[in-house]
């Protein structure tokens, strides 16, 4: 699948964007650990999450769609779940595999989780480790670090503390999730603090957890029901920012979108860079969300590095990559050598594909330099398979100069299925057509 993107002037209007992908999986985990029915709403039906609801009915949790986005979850307690009749497969989803994992390891029967070529070829090792010190047996490809990996729990399982090397969200979150059935409190330490979704939602289904920034120790115990609303995911949002900031006459609102401070490391950039975005808080329901206004603007170059702010706005470099091309001036990425081992290795995907539409950008090991300021040209370029490098490519033909033609775009229906309809509707104008 492909898109056909032409150069646009003008992108006005008011949309949502679609729930939050990290905090949509943790919704179906949580509701199928807890005792009794939860009600989520505000679910991304993307392919990604649509897998994590996939999992936990293999796991016998039952699952009800009652409308789009909305789900009702009946769960049966922590020793709810039953061996799956099959193997378990994620497809592109590093969360699901990596969250149901720590689910997996308090589960004492065998599961087998794989995935797509890609998730294949992801890092597994950084939560098969802790997991095999709280008592699972885990076993898989490249010695137990690579996909698929075979699950045995164990319940209860054991009490750790545990300092993880990465600042990682979905091992956090897997040790925890793995510690609710833990015979003791189960402590993680982070080299610098990620996101923090799962204890917001573990606290929501009444488990008791201590935290400060780079510390959380939770005490085993059960999850009872709730009901979730998903907040909208500032990471598609973020596509739609710059986008706004850099087409010549841009005016759009995003509402309710999540403002998490673990995820908003993408305004804090955007808004060094000189981008004009308002933000008008809205709801909290136990994640903050806001309104959020960009309007075009004159870019300038920034510094995107450091251990605090790069876990906050991981997922939007390949964006950000965007705007720094755009922008004057050479912005320089660093410390963020996470960005090898997404869905693609986005530093050296970006890298190609910005510069075969004109873009100066310097691959370096942990991040990238990118001179901004040169005119991009249309291209054929294609995404590696990468959702996100997809989209941002797209939004970079937005304001190329003459046709784009982004290759491998299916991806998109991983996380924002609805993207090319949306940048349309803001545009007036069929800007992005899709081709099979
Ligand atoms: C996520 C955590 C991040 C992020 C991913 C979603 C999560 O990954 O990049 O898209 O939902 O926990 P890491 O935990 O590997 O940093």
């Amino acid at each position: 699948m492909r898109f056909r993107i032409r150069p646009i002037a003008r992108l006005r209007g008011e949309a949502e964007v679609p729930g939050d992908k990290s905090v949509s999986h943790r919704a179906a985990l949580l509701g199928a650990l807890a005792e009794g029915v939860s009600e989520v709403q505000g679910y991304l039906e993307a392919e990604d999450c649509l897998r994590t609801i996939a999992a936990v009915q293999a796991l016998g949790a039952e699952v009800t769609r009652k409308g789009p986005g909305h789900y009702r979850i009946a769960g049966g307690g922590l020793r709810g779940l039953s061996e799956p009749a099959d193997v378990i497969d994620c497809g592109n989803s590093g969360t699901s595999v990596r969250l149901l994992a720590g689910v997996l390891a308090a589960q004492p029967f065998c599961t087998i989780l794989t995935g797509d070529a890609s998730l294949r070829r992801r890092p597994m090792g950084r939560i098969a480790e802790p997991l095999r010190a709280m008592g699972a047996t885990i076993t898989g490809r490249a010695d137990g670090t690579r996909l698929p990996l075979a699950i045995r729990g164990v319940a209860p399982t054991k009490a750790i503390q545990y300092a993880t090397p990465v600042a990682s969200a979905q091992v956090k979150s897997a040790i925890l999730l793995a510690g609710l059935a833990a015979d003791g409190p189960v402590t993680v330490t982070e080299p610098a603090p990620s996101r923090d979704h799962s204890e917001r939602m573990l606290r929501r289904f009444g488990a008791r957890l201590v935290s400060d920034d780079c510390v959380v120790t939770l005490t085993p115990g059960p999850l009872r029901a709730t009901t979730v609303v998903v907040p909208g995911d500032i990471s598609s949002a973020a596509f739609l920012l710059v986008a706004g900031a850099v087409v010549a006459d841009a005016r759009v609102t995003l509402h309710r979108v999540g403002v998490n401070p673990t995820r908003t490391g993408v305004l804090d950039v955007l808004e060094a860079m000189g981008a004009r975005i308002e933000t008008a808080q809205a709801a909290d329901e136990g994640e903050p969300t806001a309104s959020l206004t960009v309007t075009s603007s004159a870019l300038r170059a920034a510094t995107i590095g450091g251990a605090l702010l790069i876990p906050r706005l991981i997922d939007e470099v390949p964006v950000l990559a965007v705007a720094a091309a755009v922008a004057s001036g050479v912005t320089v990425v660093r410390d963020a050598r996470e960005l090898r081992v997404k869905e693609s290795d986005r530093i050296a995907t970006l890298a190609r594909e910005l510069g075969r539409m004109g873009a100066a950008v310097e691959e370096r090991p942990d991040g990238m330099a990118i001179t901004g300021g040169r005119r991009l040209h249309g291209a054929a370029v294609s995404s590696g398979g990468d959702h996100r490098v997809a989209m941002a490519l797209t939004v970079a033909g937005l304001v190329a100069e003459g046709e784009t033609v982004v290759d491998d775009v299916a991806c998109v229906a991983t996380s924002f299925p609805t993207f090319a309809d949306l940048i349309n509707t803001l545009a007036g104008a069929p800007a992005i057509t899709v081709e099979p």
